[in-house]
Order: structure tokens, then sequence, then C-alpha cells
């Protein structure tokens, strides 16, 4: 199982994972943002280590990206006996990861997540890849970094939009967890975030997610519940980039959970009160998707192109309450445009 370290220090932390680790060689990865912004409270721990600089974002977790890094892991004369450090987001944690995962068959690898949204999704629970033939993260491997070090020193150069997109994977967590975690987090003043109480929570939404990925690596059961929200989060998603109006990936997944709660109040009787408050958190804080009703047959083909699908049939994860959870739910269409309308109207 993966470390999880959770630490205030974490110049000493990296020496000391250097230090029992006992590679050949070290190398870093960052993007040319975290380069500038998130090294710097490392770099002393990493001095003489080389580094591998990529382009920043989504768009650049290419093929051509990923050679990129595995000939700058030939460059610095890596061997199976070496150690990568990952220093971004899911960008850089997801393609240094499948570098690692592959490069002469695997060496090991830590993640140091510098967003909220790497820190409490991508970071953690072995999914690593990169996106080809236009479709996101469709070449990958499970494989768990030795080592995920979390230290929210880095949220404080993080932007208020990209707090907001790693929150709504928290409000998941919080849906998947129980009654009182899923309270706290609809009533977090988000605006105005409270770094210290926002740590506590980033903990506690990763141990969260921790639990759920020990118990089923692989995802062939519980660990569906983490797409709550993404099914039609994702549809969202494409929608927007393709219409040319993309948004962060945390907006999509915000929209995608109050469909999906609307939903499960209709199909699964999940309580009415508590998803008009789970909404009314969503829409005040991350507003409502640019779409109209001429564009849910396209989010409708959106969602059956889903991979998580089989048999033809969308498969939602869906709760009867905070913390039940029910998995391949199957919802009729007209279900599905009364949840967007509600959305849009709430
Ligand atoms: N992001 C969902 C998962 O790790 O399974």
């Amino acid at each position: 199982m993966q470390t999880i370290l959770y630490t205030n220090n974490i110049i000493g932390d990296v020496r000391a994972i250097i230090e029992r680790e006992r590679p050949d060689r070290v190398v870093l990865l960052t993007d040319e943002t975290t380069h500038r912004l998130c090294l710097p409270l490392v770099s002393e721990a990493l001095a003489n280590v080389p580094e591998i600089v990529i382009p920043a974002t989504d768009v650049n977790k290419t093929l051509d990206t990923l050679q990129q890094v595995w000939r700058g892991l030939q460059d610095a004369g890596c061997t199976r006996h070496s150690l990568f450090i990952n220093l971004g987001g899911g960008m850089v944690t997801d393609l240094g990861g499948f570098a690692a995962a592959t490069f002469k068959r695997g060496i090991r690898f830590v993640n140091i997540p510098t967003t909220l949204l790497s820190m409490v999704d991508a970071a953690v629970g072995g999914k690593t890849g990169i996106n080809f033939g236009g479709l996101k993260n469709e070449i990958g491997a499970f494989c768990d970094a030795t080592t995920v070090i979390i230290n929210t020193e880095f949220l404080r150069t993080l932007d208020a939009e990209n707090i907001r997109s790693g929150y709504a994977e928290m409000l998941k967590h919080s849906l998947l967890g129980n009654d009182e975690m899923w309270r706290r987090h609809v009533t977090f003043n988000l605006a105005e975030p409270d770094l210290v109480l926002l740590q506590q929570m980033v903990r506690e939404s990763i141990e969260l997610k921790q639990r759920v990925v020990t118990e089923d690596p692989h995802e062939r059961g519980i660990r569906k519940a983490l797409n709550l929200g993404h099914t039609v989060g994702h549809a969202f998603e494409s929608f927007l980039m393709h219409k040319g109006t993309p948004v962060l990936h945390g907006y999509a997944v915000a929209w995608g959970l109050a469909v999906e709660l609307f939903m499960s109040s209709a199909q699964l009787a999940f309580p009415t009160d508590k998803m008009r408050q789970t909404v009314r958190f969503v829409t005040d804080h991350f507003g409502r998707p640019n779409v109209t009703c001429d564009d849910y047959e396209a989010l409708y083909a959106l969602m059956q192109h889903d991979k998580k699908n089989t048999a033809g049939h969308i498969n939602f994860t869906l709760l009867g309450a905070p913390g039940d959870i029910r998995l391949d739910q199957h919802v009729d269409k007209e279900l599905i445009f009364d949840a967007l309308d509600f959305l849009r109207e709430a």
C-alpha cells in the first residue's frame, strides 16, 4: 500500500525518503508552472538532482511529452534502481507516474501533488496515464507511487478557481462518506477558505479515497463509487471543450454531482432537502454550465460513450443517502433530461 505523508517539513521529508530508498539516481519532473511556483519550496532537498521540465496543462498529457520524459530519464542515466519525483498537478503525476511505470519495466516514484485536485484525487490510488486518440486517459497503467507527500503550503499560490475545482472532488468524497462529513462540506466557506481547516479536510478526503482504492485497486467494484458525478461531469467537460468554452474538471464534476443527486432523489429517495442544499452549494460556488436544452442530446450521446458503460447501458453511481452507495444504476433518458433542467433552473 502506498504511504501518504502529511507534512509541514517537506524539505526534511524529501531528504529522508531519498535516504531511505537509497536510489542510484534521483530525477525530478516539473511542468513550467510548478518549476516556477512550487520548486522553490522543495529545491533545498534536491540540490544537483536533474530536472525534466514539461509544458503545463492537460493538452500536453501526450505521447510526445511522455517521450520527452523517457528520454530525460535515459539521459540522466537512470536504471531500475533510480527514483523519480513528480512535482505538480494531475497532469504531472499521471504522466510522470506512467513514465516511471514503464521505464525499464518500472522504477519507483514519489508524487508531490501541488494542486488541491491532485492532492485529493490524481496523486493517490495508482491511476497513471496519458491522453490518446482524442480520448482522456486512454493509455495507462495502475501503478502506485511509493510515497505521496501532502503539503498544503502549495495551495497558497493556487488561484481560487483551482481551489474550487479540487473542492468538487472533496464534496464528492463527503457524499460517499456519511451525513456528518457531507454537512461539514456543504457549510464550508469556500469563498474565503480557511487553509488550516481545509488541510484537515484534505486529509479526511484522502483517507476516504484510500480506503476505497485499497479495497478495490483495479475498479472492479466499490472503486466505481469514485465515479459519482463523473458520468454527467465528463459529458459537460467534453461538450464544453468542443464548444470552445472549456471549464476546469472540478466545475464539470460539481455540476455532474448536482445532476446525479437529482436522479438519486427521484430514483432512490436520496433526501430531497439534502439534494437541494448540495445543488444550492454547487450553483453558489460553481455557477451553472453554459448549456441549453438543445444540447441535451449531445450530452446524452457523450454519456453513452463513457468508458465505464457495459452492454449499451450508461452505468451511474448514485446514492440512497450520503454514504449509501449504489453502483451500476440505469436511469431513463427522460429523468436524465429532467435532472439537467433542474440544474439549469435551480
Ligand atoms: N479518480 C477516480 C479514481 O481514482 O478512481
